[in-house]
């Protein structure tokens, strides 16, 4: 099929956007977290502006980077893998275009709102109820044009990554209702409708599926499509993957107490969630063995292939974070990891190994696609990968160092009972450390510069390109 019919078949416009702004919020928002990161390195960098504060630009760092990229690089790649596995167009283009600007005016809000001081004060759902009501409305629109459009098929079969990105449409939309749900006494001001332990197990719940269905679910759907396509070689079993779904959504439900060991929240609860999460290094790994098995024969492509090189070393990244987690979740481990930063180096190599990867991944690979061309430059895209794993590496690791000797720290006592070390030394020590974060940081962001400034120059460059590579989608 020539270039012109696939335009007018599908809607890839809507597609670019989305592309464009997930670059765009990546550098955002990795940017913030550099700058928080030298925040808690040198404090002086506060300036005693209190829109400057690291209290403010973490929510806005985490909002940035999960809702702002994440979001984006979800919603562009759900709306081109829908309509390229079902052989038709997008169900409604009106409906894509009204998400599209809701979620842009959701990502706008935050970005005024959070610097302001304005939140509920739940992580991950800081944002005040009337732009909630505008995340539902907008993920609404999504799941209803998406359901459409699979309903529309041409194709007899459902690919499994559409299912994955179904799970997490429905799942974030019941998740993010619930847990919002509270009673405005101002246009900015809000109070949940649950209270303590109550409050906390919710949050949990909602918090845990955040990771479950937006971090992980909706990247798998990611991977499930373009590890395939990038290789060129069908997924290595197609029954694993739905062995893999099926587990995923009955067991990411359970999990959130994980995040509450030796709270008020009664120890059952805490033990139920650490057996479930045990239990996920399953399907967890079977998922990453069929992306990476998926390579079987076809392993020499990554010493050419810069955005496979992405895209499997993102599921190696999946793998080592799903090993970890279930492990803190043990109770005795967690007694150490808790509050520590251990927990920020499970996060990242998570965010940035996995989420970030993977979605690099996928979007180089839609870039040329999309705008009928060749990438600007290949040379960048291999120095952005190295520069994306030296420096997650650094990250991950300087906060495994500071978690395990913080925790260490501060349970040492001598033979008396009393504590060895005071919280201020402990914070001292912690200093070398948050200094190799911000390297680390640095050079991460440093490469998604680069990423910006090539997706740039490809689509300026597009033009004049378009006549040399037709028929290369
Ligand atoms: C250059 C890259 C990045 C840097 C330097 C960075 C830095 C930071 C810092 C300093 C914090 C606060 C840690 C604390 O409170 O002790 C943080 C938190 C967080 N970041 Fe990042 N970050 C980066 C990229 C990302 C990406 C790409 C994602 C997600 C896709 C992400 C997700 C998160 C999350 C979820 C938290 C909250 C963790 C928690 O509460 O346990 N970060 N980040
Ligand atoms: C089977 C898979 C996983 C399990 C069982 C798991 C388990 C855990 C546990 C036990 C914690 C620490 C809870 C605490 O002490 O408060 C945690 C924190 C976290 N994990 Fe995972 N994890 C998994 C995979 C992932 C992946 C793939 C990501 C992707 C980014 C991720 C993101 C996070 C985040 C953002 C937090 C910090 C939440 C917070 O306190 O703000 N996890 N996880």
């Amino acid at each position: 099929m020539s270039n012109n019919q696939e335009d007018s078949l599908y809607n890839f416009k809507i597609v670019q956007w989305f592309t464009f702004c997930a670059v765009l919020y990546l550098l955002v928002g990795t940017f913030v977290g550099l700058y928080i990161a030298a925040e808690l390195a040198w404090p002086f960098l506060n300036f005693d502006i209190p829109y400057l504060t690291f209290g403010r630009l973490r929510p806005l760092h985490t909002n940035a980077v999960i809702f702002a990229f994440g979001g984006c690089v979800l919603m562009a790649s759900s709306h081109y893998i829908v309509q390229r596995t079902c052989a038709v167009r997008i169900w409604s283009d009106k409906l894509a275009w009204f998400t599209f600007t809701t979620w842009n005016i959701v990502i706008v809000s935050a970005v005024i709102t959070l610097p302001l001081g304005l939140t509920q004060g739940k992580e991950y759902a800081e944002l005040e109820w009337p732009i909630d009501i505008l995340i539902a409305v907008s993920w609404l629109s999504y799941l209803f044009n998406f359901v459409m459009t699979l309903a529309n098929r041409k194709v007899s079969h459902i690919y499994v990554a559409n299912w994955f990105f179904l799970a997490m449409m429905v799942m974030i939309t019941y998740l993010h209702v619930v847990n919002s749900l509270a009673i405005p006494v101002g246009l900015f001001k809000s109070y949940s409708i649950f209270s303590g332990v109550h409050d906390a197990m919710i949050q949990w719940w909602y918090g845990h599926n955040a990771v479950g269905f937006f971090l992980t679910a909706g990247f798998l759907g990611i991977m499930y499509y373009f590890i395939p396509k990038q290789a060129g070689r069908p997924i290595f079993s197609y029954r694993l993957s739905v062995v893999h779904f099926w587990a995923l959504t009955f067991g990411y439900v359970w999990l959130g107490s994980h995040h509450l060991q030796y709270t008020a929240l009664p120890d059952w609860a805490g033990s139920l969630g650490a057996a479930v999460s045990l239990a996920m290094i399953i399907p967890s790994w079977g998922g990453a063995v069929n992306g990476l098995f998926t390579l079987s024969g076809a392993w020499h492509k990554l010493r050419t292939d810069y955005v496979l090189r992405f895209l499997i070393m993102a599921v190696a990244f999946y793998a080592m974070s799903t090993f970890e987690g279930p492990l803190m979740s043990i109770r005795t481990v967690n007694a150490l990891s808790h509050y520590t930063d251990w927990t920020i180096g499970h996060v990242h190599s998570g965010a940035l190994g996995w989420v970030a990867m993977v979605g690099i991944g996928a979007i180089y690979h839609l870039i040329p696609v999309l705008w009928n061309t060749k990438m600007y430059s290949e040379n960048l895209i291999n120095v952005h990968f190295w520069m994306a794993t030296i420096g997650t590496v650094i990250y991950i690791c300087a906060m495994w160092v500071s978690g395990i000797m913080q925790g260490l720290m501060w349970r040492a006592y001598d033979e008396q009972g009393s504590l060895l070390y005071t919280f201020a030394e402990s914070v001292e020590a912690m200093h070398p450390y948050y200094a190799l974060r911000v390297l680390g940081g640095l050079v991460f962001v440093g490469g998604v510069a680069l990423m910006f400034f090539n997706m740039i120059m490809t689509i300026k460059n597009s033009g004049q390109t378009a006549e040399a590579t037709e028929g290369g989608r």
